[in-house]
């Protein structure tokens, strides 16, 4: 893989529920790290998807009256229509039940199997289908999964296939506590990851004896994929059977929210290793949001839809709140009327503000045209994914400072030739530029806009940007 290419990724979303602003916080983030390594000349593979195997979207599929691929059929394609409407610039949008995403699956299974990797065994223990997770001591509260209702919680005892996952933790251990090699990002989660591989891991089941809707082992076509074992797998499938994607492969970014970390930080490093396939370079794990201060629940009716977003914000207002709300190292608590107050603040009546006084104050007047490339302090915070931060930091240098000197000027006062307005101007255009360009992986359009109006010669705006929202 050269330099140049760079491959991200979201988790692949389960069909068994429909888009929400959980699933919208990780791929707008995909989308603006995509969107940034674009814009620094790089050859971008971003993939997303649907996860549509397994008990519980079988289960859904049997609540619906439609057979599962059916159901797949109907589901999947709400979350295309949703990233698409947020402008999410994915390359390629993969679903498990993709034939040629099962022949890999099938393929790297066997090799695993050829490898000695696998035995029989019995698998008994806690289930939880909300999950499609084998549950330890430490993941239950009163022998039940403390994320989905009780009834999602089973015992189960089955002959299954086991993958020796304790064979490879040794080598995981020496990879993260390698700094060069430690692919866990933030450090809080490396370390919750070691603690938990130090304190010993048992192997995992791999093979699902009473699950019928998946892809049967190469081996012994009674015992389905364990749903985990294929979704994993989309990330380097999509590379294999895409024309002109293998160059991608290792990803050098996987998304994911903190309840899947085990699995991409462990589980899919142990199939790799298994396989000998190169090791993705990072997984970013960032944490939840959760709405007016609850969880967020179908039950409790407080879902926030992306539909809902882009209605009230439009597209780029919508990726704007989710971009400096979004939860990275510590959850974070989101509301309709709070995120209404903060586009009102940010971008209506500040950036929006700004942009449409420069515009009309400078109309006519001819700008110097000069390359902008990101600020480096800013490119740090692309870097470490800390956007919210970033845009704190560009209204602290650009945006708020434009306007204040905006208002201690006045400029509106002064004569058109007088010396005085025509700098502050300038200065608030040259703002402007840097800040059009380095929001533009976040607000795509908005950036687009002000660019268009101060291109050469300023331009008033053809419409307002951000209407203030009541
Ligand atoms: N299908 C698996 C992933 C397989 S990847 C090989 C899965 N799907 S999911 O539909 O449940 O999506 C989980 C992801 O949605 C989380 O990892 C996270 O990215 C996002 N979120 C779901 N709820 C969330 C919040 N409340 N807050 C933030 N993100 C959350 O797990």
């Amino acid at each position: 893989m050269t330099d140049n290419k760079f491959f991200v990724t979201t988790p692949i979303y389960y069909v068994n529920d429909v888009p929400h602003i959980g699933h919208v916080c990780t791929t707008v983030m995909a989308d603006i790290i995509a969107r940034y390594h674009r814009q620094k000349k790089e050859e971008v593979f971003f993939l997303t998807g649907t996860d549509e195997h397994g008990q519980k979207i079988a289960e859904e599929a049997e609540k619906e009256k439609l057979s599962p691929q059916e159901f797949c059929d109907k589901i999947s394609p709400r979350f295309e229509t949703a990233w698409r409407s947020l402008n999410i610039s994915f390359d390629y949008f993969i679903r498990t039940t993709d034939l040629r995403h099962k022949k890999i699956v099938s393929e790297v299974l066997a090799k695993i199997y050829d490898k000695g990797d696998v035995y029989k065994g019995k698998y008994e223990g806690y289930y939880c289908v909300g999950c499609e997770k084998f549950l330890t001591e430490a993941d239950m509260v009163d022998n039940k999964c403390p994320l989905h209702p009780p009834e999602k919680t089973a015992f189960r005892s089955e002959d299954n296939w086991f993958f020796k996952l304790s064979k490879y933790v040794p080598r995981l251990i020496e990879l993260i506590e390698n700094d060069k090699t430690n692919y866990i990002y933030p450090a809080g989660k490396r370390k919750e990851i070691l603690t938990k591989l130090k304190a010993g891991v048992r192997d995992v089941s791999i093979s699902r004896e009473n699950v019928k809707w998946g892809i049967p082992l190469p081996w012994d076509e009674k015992q389905i994929t364990y749903v985990w074992f294929d979704a994993l797998l989309n990330y380097y499938s999509a590379t294999q059977f895409l024309e002109n994607r293998k160059g991608f492969w290792p990803a050098g970014l996987h998304l994911v929210g903190k309840e899947i970390s085990w699995f991409h930080t462990v589980i899919w490093q142990a199939m790799l290793l298994s396989v000998e396939l190169a090791l993705p370079k990072k997984v970013f794990i960032h944490s939840f949001y959760t709405i007016d201060g609850q969880k967020m629940s179908k039950s409790l009716g407080n879902v926030i839809s992306p539909e809902k977003l882009v209605e009230i914000f439009e597209v780029d207002g919508a990726r704007y709140l989710i971009a400096s709300s979004f939860p990275a190292e510590n959850d974070v608590d989101v509301g309709i009327d709070r995120f209404k107050e903060k586009y009102n603040a940010d971008l209506a009546n500040n950036l929006g503000n700004l942009v449409s006084r420069v515009a009309k104050l400078a109309e006519g007047m001819v700008i110097e045209q000069k390359e902008i490339t990101f600020d480096k302090e800013f490119e740090k915070l692309f870097d470490s994914y800390k956007i919210s931060e970033l845009i704190n930091l560009i209204f602290e240098k650009y945006i708020n400072i434009s306007n204040e000197k905006l208002n201690q000027v006045g400029p509106w006062k002064l004569e058109k030739s007088d010396p005085k307005r025509i700098d502050v101007l300038k200065f608030c255009i040259n703002n402007l530029k840097i800040i059009a360009y380095n929001l533009r992986p976040i607000m795509p359009e908005v950036s687009e806009k002000i660019g268009k109006c101060l291109d050469n010669q300023v331009m008033p705006l053809q419409n307002i940007l951000f209407n203030r929202i009541k």
